[in-house]
């Protein structure tokens, strides 16, 4: 069988445009700019507005016409969507589909919404990748998009100040022959023992909404941060190591490294695990917080924009998150 090489041709984002700081964040919850900052790093984050259609279809749709620009695609070249979220426009039809159509595509491509938490980016990339290598698509939309804002609890502050709004989107291409450009190799996987450590337990089959859940506000996110955090700093320093050592690379191969935005103390504790040198690590979870499955587009994309990762670039990526999932890859851009 031929097999293709998968390249970035091209990347977008979008961010909401409304800005919420530390600052105004603690004014209406009991927190302070001084304890977000420590903890995590975070100084402000990007929430939706519905009536701006700041929902993830319509987050997605402005990134990917970014991104298929970049790329030099029209929408019918689109052959498939891969739609990164946990937090979907709706329970049906899916947000894949929704943004087929908010981009004009009529070629019927084949739509799927993938639900990895934020390792969902990272899960489409492994999967889009087989997709092209194998031959089945040669141009694969790859979205990672969220909209954590609408539910979040915003009386609870040890999970409202960690989330922000965004998406991220790739305009993956299949390559033949040589190419500088392709991912070199992915791992993924899931430990389901602390599923619980991170969920949105009421609100869908096995806990319909009810008036009760509605006002005890348990339909929000519930999360054990310390399990979080241990099993985050844990899986990405060791599915790079593994990624490294498989791939005989060390460190000095890699010119960057796109860990998961979801806490500054999480990302500088895998770099200082894995000995990365910190001026090679991209961060953005300063200004935008944690956009789960729109972290590492996002954050990508802006390194691509203003220059410091370059063609033929190795590029090294970690996420983890509900599931608890968890991943990593490296890529020639
Ligand atoms: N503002 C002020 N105080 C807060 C606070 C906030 N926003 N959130 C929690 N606190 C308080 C707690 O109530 C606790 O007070 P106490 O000591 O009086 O009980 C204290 O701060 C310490 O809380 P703790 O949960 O132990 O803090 P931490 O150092 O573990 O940091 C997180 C909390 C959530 C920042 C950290 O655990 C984390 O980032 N975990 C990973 C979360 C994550 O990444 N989730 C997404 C995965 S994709």
């Amino acid at each position: 069988m031929k097999l293709y090489k998968t390249k970035i041709q091209g990347t977008g984002k979008y961010h909401p445009e409304k800005v919420l700081t530390n600052e105004e964040l603690s004014k209406t919850v009991d927190t302070s700019d001084e304890w977000i900052t420590q903890r995590t790093g975070i100084k402000e984050r990007r929430i939706s507005d519905l009536s701006k259609d700041e929902h993830p279809s319509g987050m997605a749709a402005r990134a990917a016409k970014e991104a298929m620009k970049n790329a030099g695609w029209e929408p019918n070249d689109v052959d498939c969507i891969l739609f990164a979220t946990t937090i979907p426009d709706m329970m049906l039809p899916n947000t894949a589909s929704m943004l087929q159509a908010a981009l004009g595509i009529t070629n019927n491509c084949a739509c799927l919404d993938v639900n990895a938490a934020c390792t969902g980016w990272l899960y489409g990339l492994q999967m889009a990748n087989s997709l092209i290598q194998t031959g089945v698509y040669k141009k694969v939309l790859l979205v990672g998009t969220e909209m954590a804002s609408g539910f979040n609890n915003w009386e609870d502050r040890s999970t409202c100040v960690l989330f922000g709004d965004g998406s991220g989107v790739t305009a993956l291409e299949a390559q033949e022959g040589d190419s500088e450009s392709f991912i070199l190799d992915s791992i993924l996987g899931s430990d389901s023992s602390k599923r619980m450590a991170l969920a949105m337990p009421n609100g869908a089959a096995m806990s319909p909404i009810t008036h009760e859940i509605l006002d005890n506000k348990e339909q929000y996110i519930t999360m054990d941060g310390q399990v979080v955090f241990k099993n985050a700093v844990k899986t990405m320093a060791s599915h790079c190591s593994t990624l490294l050592r498989r791939n005989g690379l060390t460190n000095d191969d890699i010119d960057w490294f796109i860990p998961h935005q979801a806490n500054l103390r999480i990302i500088e504790t895998v770099g200082k695990l894995l000995d990365f040198p910190a001026e090679r690590v991209i961060t953005n979870v300063q200004k935008y917080a944690n956009t789960s499955s729109a972290t590492i587009p996002t954050a990508m994309h802006e390194a691509v924009m203003d220059g410091r990762i370059k063609r033929g670039q190795k590029v090294m990526l970690a996420a983890f998150g509900a599931g608890l999932t968890s991943g990593a890859a490296i890529l020639q851009f």
